[in-house]
């Protein structure tokens, strides 16, 4: 089965074709292309994504990126299966009066895609449904409400956070290598750890999900991302804070000022962020009142702040894992990156004799390969057809 998967929650356009089948109750998956069109750099200037901003580079983006991706993949090369002008007219006329008015980039762009008349090889296509930035979602989900209406192919809505913790199950491979879905040890825990979320979820002997911790307030990358902003590094800064405390780390630079580890002793899993940014804020400040930051007190700050961060999230996983006996940590968005972070899950699973599940590092930022992976397996795909409209688009009840 092919899948087509789409992804523009956040900043990140992203389009992913994979083939799955499953073969004595073994899953198995071939990644056939994945593309990422990143808008970071436009959002830098505002210090962070701008939605109305995201949604009309979305829409300008979407379409060239499936041109690329029917280029590359020659998915649409029999085009024995196409629909004559009047159908594809039909079909897009639908859509004219909303999508004009909210997004012409999209109508434009679309309605010119002569490429679109050829029918694909597709058997399904996974959209992100949520979360994300509304205005952001708004442009997959028409896109892929009208792919799945031209092209008469299902339409299965994917729940971000649950890509993230597939990704997670994906070896890095060559495109167009098969590679065996092995389902980790359960129970499991996931540690979702991104720019809009940080939670730990439970995942049962069934693979159904309970959250057990959320952020109270900011999530960690956002404060990675205003902390760095704070230290004047470019957005998305967490990357490049972290990066200053690896420097620090290597270095030996200790902190000039200790910062507070939020809600590490508050006996439940839940997490909080702000009180650590604007200690970051209060420290930068009291600091400039001595003169121009020195950089071996920005890289010290940046260690500090990582290392409050971090430890944190490691509290938090280590009194869920040992309270529960989770057989498997599975962490996913972007912030499990962060090499310090790694290294320290690493030490815990070891610990506890846990197996640790890591996305590699080409898509553990936002991509539409997991998207793909989740819409592929979702057996109950009848009960979310979307295509229809028969059932409406809020975010899965996880
Ligand atoms: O999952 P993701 O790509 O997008 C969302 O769904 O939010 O996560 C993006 C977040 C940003 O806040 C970014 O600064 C953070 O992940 N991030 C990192 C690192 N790489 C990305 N944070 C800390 N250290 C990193 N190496
Ligand atoms: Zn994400």
């Amino acid at each position: 089965m092919i899948t087509l998967g789409i992804e523009t929650s956040c900043d990140e356009t992203a389009l992913a074709l994979i083939e799955t089948k499953v073969q004595d109750g073994e899953l198995s998956c071939r990644v056939i292309s994945s593309l990422v069109h990143s808008q970071a750099e436009l959002h830098s200037a505002y210090g962070g994504v701008y939605p109305s901003l995201a949604k009309r580079e979305h829409g300008k983006n979407i379409v060239p990126l499936l041109h690329k991706l029917f280029a590359d993949t020659k998915v649409n090369a029999d085009s024995s299966k196409s629909l004559n002008d009047e159908e594809f007219d039909q079909v897009l006329e639908n859509y004219r009066a909303e999508l004009s008015l909210q997004n012409p980039d999209l109508w434009a762009s679309l309605s010119g895609a002569q490429f679109l008349k050829v029918i694909p090889k597709i058997d399904r296509i996974a959209i992100t449904e949520g979360p994300g930035l509304e205005p952001a979602l708004w442009v997959g989900i028409n896109f892929g409400h009208i792919l799945s209406n031209l092209w008469n192919i299902p339409l299965v809505a994917v729940n971000h956070m649950e890509g993230h913790i597939y990704g997670s199950l994906l070896q890095a491979l060559p495109f167009g290598t098969w590679q065996v879905i092995k389902k980790p040890p359960l129970p499991a825990l996931a540690l979702l750890v991104s720019g809009g979320h940080t939670e730990l979820v439970e995942i049962d002997v069934n693979w159904d999900y309970k959250v057990i911790g959320a952020t109270k307030d900011d999530a960690v990358g956002e404060a990675f991302d205003k902390a760095a902003r704070l230290l004047g590094l470019p957005y998305p800064g967490g990357p490049h804070l972290s990066m200053l405390a690896d420097l620090a780390r290597k270095e030996n630079i200790p902190s000039a000022v200790k910062l507070p580890r939020p809600m590490i002793a508050s006996g439940d899993l839940h997490f909080s962020f702000s009180g650590l940014k604007t200690a970051v804020l209060y420290a930068i400040r009291d600091e400039e009142k001595k003169g121009p930051l020195s950089d071996n007190f920005k890289k010290g700050l940046a260690r500090e702040f990582e290392e409050a961060a971090i430890e944190t999230l490691i509290t938090k996983s280590k009194q869920a894992l040992e309270r529960s006996g989770y057989q498997s940590l599975i962490v996913g968005g972007g912030v499990s990156a962060n090499r310090y972070l790694i290294e320290e899950l690493k030490k815990l699973t070891e610990n506890l004799g846990v197996s640790l599940y890591l996305p590699y590092r080409d898509i553990s930022g936002d991509n539409a390969l997991m998207i793909a992976l989740v819409g592929a397996t979702d057996d109950k795909l009848s009960e979310k057809l979307v295509a229809q409209g028969t059932k409406g688009l809020g975010t899965r009840d996880w």
